[in-house]
């Protein structure tokens, strides 16, 4: 099903044929595409003293519990919020593959633009596959969102339209694709860490530009009805985002008092501008797209996003 005028001019863009992008999206995966298990390195031990996230990418740093932390628990925490990151990415994953198969139920099945979202969802199996791999090897507990959200977002995954589903996308993989972006060139990071973020994000470049043109597709085409329930549940999701994106149970197990960390953060000037910065890619271009209303603006505001 192409868009009802896949060529005419949206805005500044245009709006490019569907069977283009997936034609090139195609060819970029055959020439970019890693098997985690054989080239990266499972082997050798973690180094003393890396770090297992950038520290100035954990939510607690710079706060007053982080300032009166020794540098051994620093780097626990780090460990521990690099393990509820994993955790959550191969969460967030399961739930876009089965939107992507949901988008292309209904789509001709030897067209590229489905023969690329079968692709990306090879690409998310090797990663979730690489995330639990890490998981066990850095010994650290896995953890789930909470029994709300898995629950709220077992009917989302079911039922959204594709616009919605798309927004979800985007805001999980580009938040963390930023994250992943500082972490792999670091020096001062677990060389394993390194590895895994770099090919995440070589792959998730293609994701995130697929996710973007059929967004932009789909909000074209939609109607008023259409356009105003995806504008609704756009602002919603940041809430969902922001609580279930580092798991508050990452503090007690790191022996630190959970409601002040949660309020430490909440108060932490340095933690909203990482997420200011994760997300501003993302927030301009879905102002672009038209999938704000004042609403929307307020809650991502509200949670830091915007
Ligand atoms: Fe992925
Ligand atoms: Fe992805």
């Amino acid at each position: 099903m192409a868009s009802k005028t896949p060529d005419r001019q949206a805005g500044k863009h245009t709006l490019k044929d569907r069977e283009e992008v997936a034609e090139r999206l195609l060819e970029a995966s055959l020439r970019h595409s890693i098997d985690p298990d054989r080239e990266l390195d499972w082997d050798s031990p973690f180094e003393d003293g890396k770090w297992f996230w950038p520290p100035e990418l954990i939510s607690l740093y710079g706060t007053p519990l982080w300032q009166n932390m020794s540098e051994e628990r620093r780097h626990r925490l780090a460990r521990v919020e690099g393990a509820a990151l994993a955790s959550i990415g191969i969460w967030f994953e399961i739930v876009v593959m089965q939107l992507l198969l949901r988008h292309i139920y209904d789509k001709p099945v030897t067209s590229k633009h489905v023969r690329y979202a079968l692709t990306e969802i090879a690409d998310e199996c090797r990663h979730s596959m690489m995330f639990a791999r890490f998981l066990t090897k850095s010994g650290t507990p896995v953890y789930p969102v909470s029994p709300v959200t898995q629950n709220l977002t077992r009917i989302f995954k079911s039922t959204s339209n594709t616009a919605c589903s798309l927004v979800f996308t985007l805001l999980c993989e580009e938040v963390i694709d930023w994250m992943q972006r500082v972490t792999f060139p670091d020096e001062r990071v677990q060389p394993l860490v390194r590895g895994v973020t770099r090919v995440h994000v070589i792959e998730e470049a293609r994701h995130v530009r697929y996710a973007r043109e059929e967004l932009r597709r789909q909000m074209d085409a939609a109607g008023r009805l259409e356009l105003r329930v995806t504008r609704a549940v756009t602002g919603e999701l940041a809430r969902v985002f922001v609580r279930s994106f580092v798991n508050p149970e990452v503090y007690p197990d790191c022996g630190v008092n959970r409601r002040a960390a949660l309020r430490q953060i909440r108060e932490s000037e340095h933690r909203r501008e990482v997420l200011r910065k994760g997300a501003r890619r993302l927030t301009d271009f879905l102002e672009e797209v038209g999938a704000f209303d004042r609403r929307g603006r307020r809650l991502w505001r509200e949670a830091g996003l915007l």
